[in-house]
């Protein structure tokens, strides 16, 4: 039984010069076909696997750049040929400068019900930084209409270790973040990715990195966000208390899931693979009935288990102590170096612990 769907809508109106995912910004696979090839491998994943989503999440890219027409042919697709009967959580990401009030109304209608919105500061300078299209006033406005039309469960994305950005303009972005009461924070430690024009410029000596400046602005997240009343969940995660991200959850978990467009990964028991990271590519050979996949692997049973104990070490709840086996000479190091506690039978980090949370991760993969 598959319980978990991940969607990779991968269009967007602006490369941002940070990003790694898959996207394209053009318009000519933006097509009817496209939305038609993913209903198709929704149907042949039916064929082969018993699908009954608890949870759907709609990523990318900017699943919001879709029309309202489009959204309405997909989810109304999705709907007719899912059966949603045990769905607890729908989750769309919304880029602040592609929803009006009846893109919110036309999400809202289809089911759903958990809304992503890519705000990553308040702060006008450092959205421009950050290529971002919209500004600060525009998200607000977002945020406004996303409540109007309905949605009671709203995650906030935030960056943080931007170019140039002081712990002052970051404490200013929690502020506002805290003061329109959204259920959930992510806030993300800026990544240069291979292959990013923030890559090459932080290669190139125009952007420098500033650890003791990222460990304050991290500090000041935790302690900001959790007396603001959020628990800290997972090491980029804040929700107030029964909003975690259930499909992340499952994640974490190691429970199996199904993506579907092109470039989605899925995981079924040892098994992982990827669709072609290739729009047109898919498009066509989805609707050809042909084979889509990128590459396969299968992974060993110990691989599983450490990827499974490296993500359950980022989260609140850590592991069961007594589930360590082979990796108790490193928490043994981990407990001298101040970075693990012990607590209820469990091992999880400590404070000193969440600002090393790479590292400790690592010593299980
Ligand atoms: C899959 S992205 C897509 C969300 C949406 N397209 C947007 O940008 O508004 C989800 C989140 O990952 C974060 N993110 C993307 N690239 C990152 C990077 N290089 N380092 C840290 N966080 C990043 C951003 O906060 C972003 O909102
Ligand atoms: S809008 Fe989101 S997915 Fe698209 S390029 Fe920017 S960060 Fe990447």
């Amino acid at each position: 039984m598959i319980r978990h769907l991940y969607f990779h809508i991968p269009f967007c109106p602006k490369l941002c010069p940070y990003c790694c995912f898959y996207v394209e910004t053009g318009t000519q696979n933006k097509t009817t076909r496209f939305l038609d090839a993913l209903l198709r491998e929704v149907e042949a994943a039916q064929a082969t696997h018993d699908l009954q989503p608890e949870t759907i999440y709609f990523g990318g890219g900017t699943p919001s750049a879709l029309t309202c027409e489009q959204l309405e042919y997909l989810l109304g697709g999705l709907r007719a040929r899912l059966d949603l009967s045990a769905l607890r959580e729908w989750t769309f990401e919304v880029n602040p400068a592609t929803v009006r009030a009846d893109k919110a109304r036309v999400l809202r209608d289809a089911g759903v019900s958990r809304i992503s919105l890519g705000v990553q500061s308040w702060d006008d300078g450092l959205l421009k930084t950050l290529g971002r299209i919209h500004d600060s006033e525009q998200a607000e406005k977002t945020y406004g209409i996303l409540r109007e039309a309905g949605f009671d469960n709203i995650n906030i994305d935030l960056m943080f270790a931007v170019p140039g950005q002081s712990v002052a303009q970051w404490q200013a972005t929690l502020d506002r973040t805290i003061a329109l009461r959204p259920e959930h924070v992510s806030s993300y430690c800026l990544t240069y990715e291979e292959d990013t024009e923030y890559f090459r410029q932080l290669k190139l000596g125009t952007f420098r990195q500033d650890d003791d400046r990222d460990v304050a602005l991290f500090e000041t997240t935790i302690d900001t966000l959790t007396a603001a009343g959020f628990g800290h969940y997972e090491i980029s995660n804040y929700a107030r208390p029964g909003f975690e991200s259930t499909h992340n959850f499952a994640y974490w978990q190691g429970a199996d899931y199904l993506g579907f467009g092109p470039s989605a990964f899925s995981t079924i028991g040892l098994r992982r693979w990827q669709i072609v990271p290739d729009t047109a590519g898919y498009t066509e050979r989805t609707l050809a009935n042909e084979n889509t996949v990128h590459f396969t692997e299968e992974l060993t049973e110990a691989t599983r288990a450490g990827e499974i104990a490296a993500f359950a070490m980022r989260t609140r709840d850590g592991i069961a102590t007594d589930a360590l086996g082979r990796w108790g000479k490193e928490m043994r190091e981990f407990h001298e170096l101040g970075f693990v506690e012990h607590r209820d039978g469990r091992t999880v980090l400590t404070r000193r612990g969440k600002l090393m949370a790479d590292s400790v991760a690592e010593a299980f993969v």
